[in-house]
């Protein structure tokens, strides 16, 4: 069977109706395309858990700051549809960006501080895209279960509070971070990295790993674990790093020690390119 491609919302509602009168269970796999084998995870433990799949492919404008890489991000809407079909989704909702805010649009989804720490403060707004764009999707398609990444922790934590708060009739479930062999997280925006910056990227989940092993060895308190980890993502290439942080995996709080299950963050820059990692640290 071929996959469904739908490209505005009477045809996304039409298509909802009839998996909802043919009684099946829909998950939803929000994405920004340029897809690669972490997105593909999701879609995979998504068909686990639902009778069909159905995957978004929307570069959300609101979610980039001015600055930032709107236009330039990577897109490559025939290469996501071909691999959608062969990961087994369903469908996909590819909207414009007049189909998902059509003139006046007015209305911000802002979760209260989750969304202005970390990598809040220092993309001013981006949560507020991200919950945007996620409660529209929520919403359109009323799916029973939703997947999100733990390699975007902080959205993933975010938009389960979203999700709290509003009483959105939706199961949040998270898929593992997929990495290559040398540990580097699958992102999109590895496409902009030279092969020099890449030999960067790849420190980056070692640093995270061995300042959580001091921290659990208590080699070090975790105030100067993240300031050792900070300076040595510094000393190995990366230009300015925005955060690299021990919280608390449920709250995101600031934590002193790993009395409960934490998570270590970070985000750094190479050139232009922004990229983040996390890893869990478990008492
Ligand atoms: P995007 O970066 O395309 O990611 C889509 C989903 O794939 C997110 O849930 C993200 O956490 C997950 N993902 C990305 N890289 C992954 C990896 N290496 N392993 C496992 N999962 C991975 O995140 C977004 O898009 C957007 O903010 C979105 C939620 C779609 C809203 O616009």
């Amino acid at each position: 069977m071929s996959i469904l491609t739908l490209r505005d919302k009477s045809s996304l509602f039409e298509q909802r109706a009839i998996w909802r009168a043919e009684g099946k269970r829909v998950a939803l796999v929000p994405t920004m395309g340029a897809l690669h084998e972490g997105h593909l995870s999701l879609v995979h433990q998504a068909k686990q858990q639902a009778d069909v799949v159905l995957a978004t492919v929307f570069v959300n404008p609101r979610q980039f700051g001015p600055t930032e890489d709107f236009s330039r991000y990577p897109r490559d809407e025939e290469g996501d549809i071909l691999k959608l079909h062969a990961a087994g989704a369903a469908g996909v909702y590819l909207p414009t960006v007049k189909e998902m805010y059509p003139e006046p649009f007015r209305t911000v989804v802002y979760v209260k501080a989750l969304g202005d720490d970390l990598c809040g403060a220092h993309r001013p707004g981006f949560f507020d895209g991200v919950c945007t764009v996620v409660a529209k999707l929520l919403l359109q398609v009323l799916p029973e279960v939703a997947f999100f990444g733990e390699k975007d922790y902080q959205q993933l934590q975010v938009i389960r509070q979203m999700v709290r708060d509003l009483d959105i009739p939706v199961e949040v479930r998270a898929g593992m971070t997929v990495r290559e062999p040398s540990g580097l997280a699958l992102s999109s925006r590895n496409a902009y990295l030279t092969t020099e910056e890449r030999a960067i990227a790849e420190q980056m989940n070692k640093v995270l790993h061995r300042a959580a092993t001091s921290i659990l060895e208590q080699r070090m308190d975790v105030a100067a674990a993240c300031d050792w980890g900070m300076k040595q993502l510094l000393q190995m290439g990366f230009q300015k790093v925005d955060y690299f942080a021990l919280r608390d995996a449920e709250t995101l709080n600031p934590v002193l020690d790993v009395s409960r299950p934490a998570r270590l963050l970070t985000a750094a820059f190479l050139g232009q390119t922004r990229l983040i990692d996390n890893i869990a640290v478990n008492p």
